[in-house]
C-alpha cells in the first residue's frame, strides 16, 4: 500500500539518533544527532507493507521511492543513477577455484562512481528543504557527484579535496561550475575547512555521515543486490570502506528488507576493506583502538584515505551483526590487482573495486571464506578518473 501524504509514496515517517534512538523531525533540516554526536538515520513505517510498491518501470535507484525520504516527486534530481549491472566473473572464479564470485559494477554511474547514488538523494533532499548553498569535503569522487547534482539542482556547490588528487576528479568540480577549493593534507583537513565555510557562509554541510540523506542513497545497493539475486542474497559481501556509507546503508537495506518480508537470513558476512596505509576502520575492529603512533596516509584508492571517519560504532555494528570481518591490503597488491581483473575480465576496476578482489583472495587463503560461497566484489567506481 502507497503512502497517499507524499506523492512519492513515502513511507518516512521521522529520523533517529544511531546511539539512543532519540526522534528527529525530518521535515526540518537536520544534521547529525545533536544528543549524542552521532549520525542520524531515515526510519519508514513498513509494517504491513510489500516490497511490491517498487516501481518496476523505473530503471534506476529511484524505483525504492517507497523507502526513500524525498516526499515531492519535483525535488528529485536524477541523472538515471543506480541499477548498475552485476555481473558473474567466471574467468576469475574459476582461477580462484570457487564456485562463484560476482561484481556490482557501480563504475557506470552518472559521474563514474557509487557516489552519485548519496549525492542524488542528498541534494533533491536539500532542494526540498530549501537548501540554496553546499559545501563538501572529499577524496574526489564524492566532490564532482555534488558538482554534477547542485548543477542541476540550481544549488551553489563549495568543494574541498586534498591538493594530490588526481587532476580529472578535480576538473569535473570546475567543469560542474563548483567553487574549489585545494588542501594541503588528507580528508579529515578538508573536513576541517568545510566547518569553517559552513559557518561563515551559512552553506550546508554535506560531509559523509554529517546528513542523513546520502545513506539513504547508497542504501539503495542493497535493495538492488537483493533484486538482482532474485531476494537471495550472496554469502560474503566485500565492500571497500572510507566514510562507511555504502556498508551501512546496505546493511540497512537488508534490514528494511527483511521488515518488507521480502528475503529471510541468514544475511551475508560484510568484509570491509581498507589500504595499509589508512586502515583506521582495520585498527579499530581487530585491536579497538588505534595505535599510538597512528600515522595515516594517502592511497591510490583515494576513496579510501578516510583517518577519523564518522559512523565508526555504525561500521563495527555492521561487521559484529553479520559476523564480518575487517582487513588491509597494499598498495601493490591493489595495482596488480587492477591488471589481474582487467586481463582476464576485460573490467578496468578502480583501485577501491580492485582491492575487494585482493581481499577475497586472502580470505579463501586463510580459510574464512570457502570456495562454496557466494562472494559478492563492489568496484565503487571508475579506472577512468584517476589520471
Ligand atoms: C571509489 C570509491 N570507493 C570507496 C569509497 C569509500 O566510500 P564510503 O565513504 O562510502 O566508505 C569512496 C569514497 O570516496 C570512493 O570514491
Ligand atoms: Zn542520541
Amino acid at each position: 500500500m502507497k503512502n497517499q501524504q507524499f506523492n512519492t509514496g513515502s513511507l518516512i515517517t521521522h529520523l533517529v539518533c544511531s546511539k539512543c534512538n532519540a526522534h528527529f523531525d525530518h521535515q526540518n533540516i537536520q544534521t547529525f544527532s545533536t544528543c549524542c554526536n552521532v549520525p542520524l538515520s531515515a526510519e519508514y513505517n513498513l509494517s504491513n507493507q510489500t516490497i511490491k510498491a517498487i516501481n518496476v518501470a523505473d530503471y534506476s535507484m529511484w524505483r525504492y521511492q517507497f523507502v526513500l525520504p524525498v516526499l515531492d516527486s519535483k525535488n528529485i534530481i536524477s541523472l538515471n543513477e543506480g541499477f548498475t549491472p552485476i555481473s558473474q566473473l567466471k574467468k576469475m572464479s574459476n582461477q580462484l577455484s570457487i564456485d562463484s564470485l560476482y561484481l556490482k559494477d557501480e563504475a557506470v554511474n552518472p559521474t563514474g562512481s557509487f557516489k552519485a547514488r548519496g549525492l542524488s538523494m542528498g541534494v533533491s533532499k536539500a532542494k526540498e528543504l530549501g537548501i540554496k548553498r553546499m559545501v563538501i569535503p572529499t577524496a574526489g569522487n564524492a566532490g564532482g557527484a555534488m558538482s554534477a547534482y547542485c548543477a542541476k539542482a540550481g544549488i551553489e556547490a563549495t568543494v574541498i579535496m586534498p591538493k594530490h588528487t588526481a587532476d580529472t576528479l578535480k576538473e569535473e568540480c570546475r567543469l560542474y561550475g563548483a567553487n574549489l577549493i585545494q588542501i594541503d593534507g588528507l580528508i579529515d583537513a578538508c573536513g576541517k575547512k568545510a566547518r569553517e565555510i559552513a559557518a561563515s557562509t551559512g552553506a550546508f554541510d554535506m560531509s559523509t555521515m554529517k546528513e542523513p540523506y546520502r545513506l539513504e542513497g547508497k542504501k539503495t545497493l542493497g535493495y538492488e543486490i537483493a533484486e538482482q539475486f532474485n531476494w537471495e542474497l550472496p554469502n560474503i559481501i566485500v565492500y571497500p570502506a572510507g566514510g562507511g556509507t555504502g556498508l551501512i546503508g546496505i546493511w540497512k537495506a537488508f534490514k528494511e528488507l527483511i521488515a518488507l518480508n521480502a528475503i529471510k537470513g541468514p544475511l551475508p558476512k560484510m568484509v570491509l576493506v581498507q589500504s595499509i596505509e589508512c586502515s583506521p576502520m582495520v585498527h579499530l575492529f581487530h585491536e579497538g583502538q588505534l595505535p599510538i603512533n597512528y600515522a595515516p596516509k594517502s592511497s591510490a584508492a583515494l576513496g579510501l584515505a578516510v583517518p577519523y571517519p564518522f559512523a565508526t560504532a555504525m561500521m563495527l555494528a555492521v561487521l559484529k551483526e553479520s559476523n564480518g570481518i575487517a582487513l588491509t591490503v597494499t598498495e601493490k597488491e591493489m595495482e596488480a590487482g587492477v591488471e589481474a581483473i582487467a586481463k582476464i575480465e576485460g573490467l578496468l576496476l578502480s583501485p577501491e573495486g580492485a582491492a575487494t578482489y585482493v581481499a577475497t583472495q586472502q580470505l579463501l587463503k586463510t580459510g574464512w571464506a570457502k570456495n562454496t560461497d557466494k562472494i559478492l566484489l563492489m568496484n565503487t567506481g571508475s579506472w577512468y578518473k584517476y589520471r
